[in-house]
């Protein structure tokens, strides 16, 4: 992970006609990326190969820019998108409220694909304990170089399985974004999403919540009192969110951007609530 630096070569208008001939909408901009990348004429050949196949743009390059940092992403992890950026303001909004001098607050990436979230919290509001963890093996070997550097920690599992014990309890942010898309329309996404994300980073289940269930229904034992779970979900299934969150014992309220088109729930543990932060988890344990 490195901030972004600035000008790109000029690239060849044959190359710009090509890219736009397969699609590319940005063509111009993709162009002066990839010649920027070649440090040959075969090497640009090569990766404008790629691309004109139908390969994100960022799988090509090898990184993505989000929040203003760019984080690696490799062949077969999801490619982390610009409205996703909301949901690390929102995280970073909270996160300047809580910590101190003496206080560093923990923040847990779940669900972390490439790890672009708590790499850009950790830019944007650190210092952190950050952790961050997903299920898919490809995915961690990514965190690992997006937030090893930063002095996160990755860790590999379903959900909080991956998550060391010591943390229950004690998390300040549980910054979420999670497979949200409905299984039948899987089939209605792009085909760079479709053919080169795997399909466990896009499928949410039938309803496409499945995941955002068990996260919510679990966050109350790992959320530190006064910690709050932030996911991101769509407009249209926002209310459905917020019910998840409502019966998992936590307060919920929806935040949304236009300019970004995105939408994020966040909540916190309901004070004096069966489920409410760390009660949940003595409750367990006597
Ligand atoms: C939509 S992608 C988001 C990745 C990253 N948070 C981002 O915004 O770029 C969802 C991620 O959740 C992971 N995932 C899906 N099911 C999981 C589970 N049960 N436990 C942990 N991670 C899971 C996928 O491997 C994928 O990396």
């Amino acid at each position: 992970m490195k901030a972004c630096p600035a000008p790109l070569p000029v690239p060849r208008p044959s190359v710009i006609t090509r890219l736009r001939a397969a699609g590319c909408v940005f063509a111009e901009d993709e162009a002066r990326l990839l010649a920027a990348a070649a440090e040959t004429p075969d090497q640009l050949e090569a990766l404008v190969a790629r691309r004109v196949s139908g390969l994100p743009l960022e799988h090509v390059l090898g990184w993505a820019e989000f929040c203003g940092l760019r984080i690696e992403v490799d062949a077969g992890v999801f490619v982390p998108r610009r409205r996703t950026g909301y949901l690390v303001q929102q995280a970073a909004r909270l996160l300047a409220g809580t910590g101190g001098p003496r206080r560093v607050p923990v923040v847990v990436d779940l669900c972390c694909g490439s790890g672009a979230v708590g790499a850009a919290l950790a830019a944007l509001a650190g210092p952190l304990e950050l952790h961050a963890a997903d299920i898919d093996a490809a995915a961690v070997r990514c965190a690992v170089r997006n937030i090893g550097p930063l002095g996160g920690a990755v860790h590999e599992g379903d959900l909080y399985e991956a998550l060391p014990a010591r943390l229950r309890g004690r998390v300040g942010i549980l910054a979420v974004n999670a497979p949200y898309v409905p299984s039948a329309e899987i089939g209605t996404l792009p085909q760079e999403a479709r053919l080169h994300e795997p399909r466990r980073s896009l499928d949410g289940g039938t309803d496409g919540l499945q995941v955002q269930q068990r996260v919510a229904a679990a966050a109350p034992q790992w959320l530190a009192p006064g910690g709050h779970l932030l996911i991101e979900t769509s407009r249209r299934q926002a209310p459905r969110t917020v019910e998840l969150f409502i019966r998992s014992g936590l307060t919920a309220r929806v935040s949304s951007s236009g300019d970004l088109d995105a939408t994020v729930v966040i909540g916190t543990p309901v004070p004096g609530t069966a489920l409410g932060g760390a009660t949940a988890w003595l409750a367990d344990r006597v």
